[in-house]
Parts: structure tokens; C-alpha cells; sequence
């Protein structure tokens, strides 16, 4: 079992590829109490109206796409990301987050799967405009976005193959196949 400051620590190692803060600090404590102020009166046990995002049913017609994804990619996301998926940064600052490369989430991050990804870009992006994309678009472009190499799962076995087999055993990874002729996760992000 993991307890929700464990919880809070792996949003810092994999969504954010850094350094957890220990259980017991500071920052974990407080958004600990943060979150609970946020839940103060909340029913138990239900499923609060608004809370993430809808995933039942959520398939694609045709498989996830590379090249119908960066299509989508550069119409409707490369202005604010980069057209290398970059980002944007002001005075060293994410103002538009990276989707790839060194300094995005990581290998594992829940973001790097397939069905993850087309979910949340579906129901929230183009940012503020989540009616744009259809389905199938939303798979296409996580597909795209998740084909490229992002910074190694933390906790690497030292083999790709072996880690895919442990961590990433799905066919919504793609962690440890080969897209575009090169195993992704073999070799460091740029
Ligand atoms: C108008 C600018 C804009 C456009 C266009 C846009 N995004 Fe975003 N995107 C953002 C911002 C800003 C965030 C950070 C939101 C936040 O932190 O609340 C974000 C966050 C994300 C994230 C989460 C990244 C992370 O590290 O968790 C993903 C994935 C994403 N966008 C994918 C896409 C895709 C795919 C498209 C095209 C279909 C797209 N975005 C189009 C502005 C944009």
C-alpha cells in the first residue's frame, strides 16, 4: 500500500523527473494539509463531479498513428510547446511545459502511456479548447508525442528490455519498442 504522501512523492520523481523531498518535510506536509483542506466536506467514497477526466470507452477507431499525430501535432499544439516539443521558457521558467526531450516527465510518468495521454489531451488541450480534437486525433497525437525519448524511468534496471518487462509490461507503452527504427528509452533525451 502507499500512503498519499508516497503518492505525492512520485509526482515529484516521474511528472516532474526530480528529487522527491523526504516524507517528512516540509513540502510534502504541507501538501498533504493543502489536499485535505481541498477535501473538507467531500463526501467518502464517490466520485466527486469534476474530478479527472473521462476514460471508459475511450478507444481509438484505428490503431494510434505517427505520422496522423505529428500532423495533428503541428496544427494544433506546436505554437504553444514547440515545434520540437520543447516548450516555452521565460527567465528559466516552464511557461508552456515540454513534452518531450530532457526536461520533460519522465519514462515513468503515467503521461508516457498511450491511454493516459489521449485521455488527458482529449479532455484539456488544446489548452482551454477540449472540444477540438476528435478521438482518434487525441490517440494520434499521444502517439506522436509519446514515439520520442524523454528522460530514463528512475528506476532503470540498467536494461531496457528487463525494465519494459517489469514496469511497463503494456501495449500503452512504448518504453522498450522499437518506433522509427531506435529502441525508446536506449538513449538519453536531448
Ligand atoms: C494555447 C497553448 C497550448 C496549446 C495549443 C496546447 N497546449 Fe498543452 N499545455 C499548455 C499549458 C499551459 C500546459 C500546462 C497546464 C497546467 O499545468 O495546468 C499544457 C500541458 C500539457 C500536457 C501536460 C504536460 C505534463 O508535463 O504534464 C500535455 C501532455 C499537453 N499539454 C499536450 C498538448 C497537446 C498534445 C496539444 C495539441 C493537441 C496541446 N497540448 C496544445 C498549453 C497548450
Amino acid at each position: 500500500m502507499n500512503s498519499f504522501g508516497e503518492r505525492l512523492q512520485d509526482c515529484f520523481r516521474f511528472s516532474l523527473n526530480g528529487k522527491a523531498p523526504p516524507l517528512n518535510s516540509d513540502v510534502i506536509v504541507a501538501l498533504e494539509i493543502y489536499a485535505r483542506w481541498l477535501s473538507k466536506g467531500a463526501p467518502r467514497g464517490v466520485k466527486l463531479t469534476g474530478a479527472g477526466y473521462p476514460k471508459q470507452d475511450f478507444k481509438p477507431q484505428r490503431s494510434p498513428d505517427y505520422t496522423r499525430g505529428k500532423e495533428v501535432y503541428v496544427n494544433h499544439c506546436a505554437s504553444c510547446h514547440g515545434p520540437d516539443g520543447a516548450g516555452q521558457q521565460i527567465a528559466g521558467r516552464n511557461v508552456f511545459p515540454p513534452l518531450w526531450g530532457s526536461q520533460s516527465f519522465n519514462w515513468g510518468a503515467g503521461m508516457h502511456q498511450l491511454d493516459n495521454a489521449a485521455a488527458f489531451i482529449k479532455a484539456n488541450m488544446p489548452l482551454n479548447l477540449s472540444s477540438v480534437l476528435s478521438d482518434q486525433e487525441a490517440w494520434d497525437v499521444a502517439m506522436y508525442m509519446n514515439a520520442h525519448e524523454r528522460p530514463q524511468d528512475p528506476r532503470y534496471t540498467g536494461n531496457v528490455t528487463t525494465t519494459r518487462a517489469k514496469y511497463h509490461n503494456t501495449p500503452m507503452s512504448l518504453y522498450g519498442t522499437i518506433v522509427n527504427g531506435w529502441l525508446l528509452g536506449s538513449r538519453p533525451a536531448q
